[in-house]
């Protein structure tokens, strides 16, 4: 029977009981955790967010009916309960922060029952992602979850200090727009007022956060829903947060001091971890050419070799060929890996293939002094020892090749740098290591729409001593674009953006736009520029991204309340799910499936 709570107040929550409050008495509400019954003592761990209490019954003091009450109290129960703090007579439970103490109940009550749950609300309990999610009112009780939650408002908090102190305005832009610049699909929402016509959510607030410049708020800030439509990973969900911010009259110099100051700022609020400053800087060309990847993790080195001018003439196909198509040779050597088993060595051929390779040379040398290399036929032994020598590798050690173009001979070798130092167990997980990205390109060459398209957006400002190369060599521009990375991770990115009308120009031109199109666009954002543009600049932190490595977790979805899986669907409420003909009809909507799914 579910009681009321009339006439009663709770006092505190369960771990905000000390020691200091030993001898008065308290009231605490919040779930039963486990009952233990001693014949003639029960004992009860109640649980709300700040953690646990032990409570015991003792018929004497709470009286017959009392203590039959707490004799039918089942975990997730929620109860009131009245009582006298007093130091435990039992064992100390040195695991728990009120481990000392316990309340001797005078008074219970029971304020709603609960069925069994279909998992225990334990942090210790692995369960199935599916049933986690279609709980997941129950799956958020649990601490380790409400810790995260919990880390997430300290971090929304403190950004909004942090940045309000710096100058920043925190205002809001719509939800309900048209499509915004930053690449992925978006997701449409049809009008009912304006049949056929659809707003697009926005995939960030880039061009609203442009105009309020324009407008002159000078420092704009927002922690802003952003929606992409595209394939979700363990770092990415369909709607996500965004720490968005824009700044007047500034530089990339501007930008970066600003925001190492405020990720140096939350973490040694929230972990009391020093982030050491200024943050290293990296060129986006030293990133791909020593690490493979514009996100490297910098924990471990086992940094990509060039071994072309080494394989040159080699007479070994692959090689050769690669070069002559204008690639390169590229090797990692992986200390302790040379005696991978072929199962191993099979399994990580097929990580390169997955990355892009159309094989993968490698040269085991192992511990006991021989040497496997399935190449080895096709080159002389002077060729392999000086490959050894180039990439340092000793007995014991595994080196692997990649031959092919750049960008693929980095993903490869990018990603075997990661799966390496996975099975090598070297990643210290304790460890933060950021890099600035800097000097990104600013376009990328598109083999599927035969085109440039903008690496960050069409607004990025490329760089001033590359600009005359924009008409003769576009690929070779380089952007006033960052991102923050952190632990391989990115984190956040930004740039500066033009506000000559000239430079965008061309920017759309190397972008294959036509003036008209641009308008259809963005015409908008263009013709508000012709009204008195500053410099500006920002940058967007993904804060799921933050707050999942702040937290320690793997995937985001542990960070946020309620996240979608991997079809983008919610498992608790359903989501996405028909809806009715009339509201259909009121927006001049007909659905026509795709044969397979009619
Ligand atoms: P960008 O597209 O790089 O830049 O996004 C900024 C940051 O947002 C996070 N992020 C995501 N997090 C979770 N799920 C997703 N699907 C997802 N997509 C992106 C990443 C990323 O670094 N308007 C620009 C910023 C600017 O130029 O100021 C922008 O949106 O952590
Ligand atoms: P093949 O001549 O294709 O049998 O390849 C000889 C060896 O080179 C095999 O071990 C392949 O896995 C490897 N290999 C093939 N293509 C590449 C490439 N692009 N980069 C590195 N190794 C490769």
């Amino acid at each position: 029977m579910a009681e009321s709570m009339k006439g009663l107040k709770r006092t505190h929550r369960c771990t905000e009981v000390t020691s200091a409050d030993i001898g008065s008495t308290v009231t605490l509400m919040g779930w039963v955790q486990k009952r233990r019954n001693l014949g003639s003592l029960i004992f009860v761990d109640l649980r709300d967010r700040s953690g646990l209490m032990q409570l015991y019954f003792e018929e004497d003091i709470i009286g017959k009916e009392g203590f039959e009450k707490a004799g039918t109290l089942r975990a997730e129960f929620v109860v009131a309960v009245t009582g006298t703090v007093e130091k435990r007579s039992g064992a100390v439970n040195e695991s728990l922060k009120t481990g000392e103490l316990e309340i001797r109940a005078e008074s219970l009550r029971i304020l709603s029952e609960s069925q069994t749950p279909p998992f225990p609300i334990d942090a210790d309990i692995t369960v199935k992602d599916e049933l986690r999610l279609k709980y997941r009112y129950l799956d958020l009780r649990r601490p380790n979850i409400q810790k995260n939650l919990i880390l997430r408002s300290k971090i929304a908090t403190l950004t909004r200090q942090f940045l309000a102190q710096e100058g920043f305005l925190e205002i809001e832009t719509p939800m309900l727009t048209k499509s915004t610049p930053e690449g992925a699909r978006d997701y449409l929402v049809p009008s009912r007022v304006h049949p056929g016509s659809f707003y697009a959510l926005p995939q960030s607030p880039q061009l609203f956060k442009q105009l309020l410049m324009v407008s002159g708020y000078d420092r704009y800030f927002q922690l802003a829903k952003c929606f992409r439509d595209e394939d979700l990973r363990a770092d990415r969900q369909p709607e996500f947060t965004q720490i968005d911010m824009e700044l007047s009259f500034v530089d990339v110099d501007d930008v970066i001091d600003v925001n190492e100051r405020l990720l140096a700022f939350l973490f040694k609020e929230c972990l009391n971890v020093d982030v050491p400053l200024p943050i290293q800087r990296m060129t986006w060309q030293e990133a791909m050419d020593r690490f493979g990847s514009d996100k490297p993790d910098l924990r471990f080195s086992m940094e990509i070799i060039n071994v072309s001018d080494v394989v040159k003439g080699s007479g070994f196909g692959v090689f050769d060929g690669a070069l002559e198509n204008g690639g390169t040779v590229r090797a990692v050597c992986a200390k302790g890996l040379g005696d991978a088993s072929s199962k191993k060595m099979k399994n990580i051929e097929k990580t390169a293939k997955d990355y892009g390779a159309k094989g993968l040379a490698y040269i085991q040398l192992k511990s006991d002094g021989t040497m496997k290399c399935p190449f080895a036929k096709f080159v002389s032994e002077e060729l392999l020892n000086a490959l050894v020598e180039k990439t340092g590798a000793e007995k014991g050690d595994l080196i692997v090749f990649a031959a092919d173009k750049f960008k693929t001979v980095c993903d490869v070798l990018g990603a075997l740098r990661l799966k390496f130092a996975d099975e090598l167990g070297i990643l210290d997980k304790s460890e933060y290591r950021f890099v600035w990205i800097t000097e990104f390109p600013l376009l990328e060459w598109s083999e599927e729409q035969g085109r440039y398209t903008a690496m960050h957006h069409p607004f990025t400002m490329p760089m001033e001593e590359d600009l005359p190369f924009i008409d003769t060599e576009p690929g070779k521009v380089r952007a006033k674009a960052y991102d923050i990375v952190l632990n391989g991770t990115e984190l956040g990115g930004g740039s500066v953006r033009i506000h000559q009308d000239d430079i965008q120009e061309k920017m759309f031109e190397c972008l294959g736009f036509t003036k008209e199109q641009a308008y259809e666009r963005f015409g908008f954002l263009l013709e508000a520029f012709k009204y008195g543009v500053p410099p500006h600049a920002g940058l967007a932190y993904g804060l799921d991204r933050l707050v999942m490595l702040m937290a320690k977790e793997d995937s985001i979805r542990d960070v946020i309340a309620f996240p979608k899986v991997k079809d983008a669907s919610c498992l608790m409420t359903n989501a996405p799910d028909v809806v009715d003909d009339k509201q259909l009809e009121e927006l001049c909507i007909g659905i026509q499936l795709p044969q397979e799914e009619k």
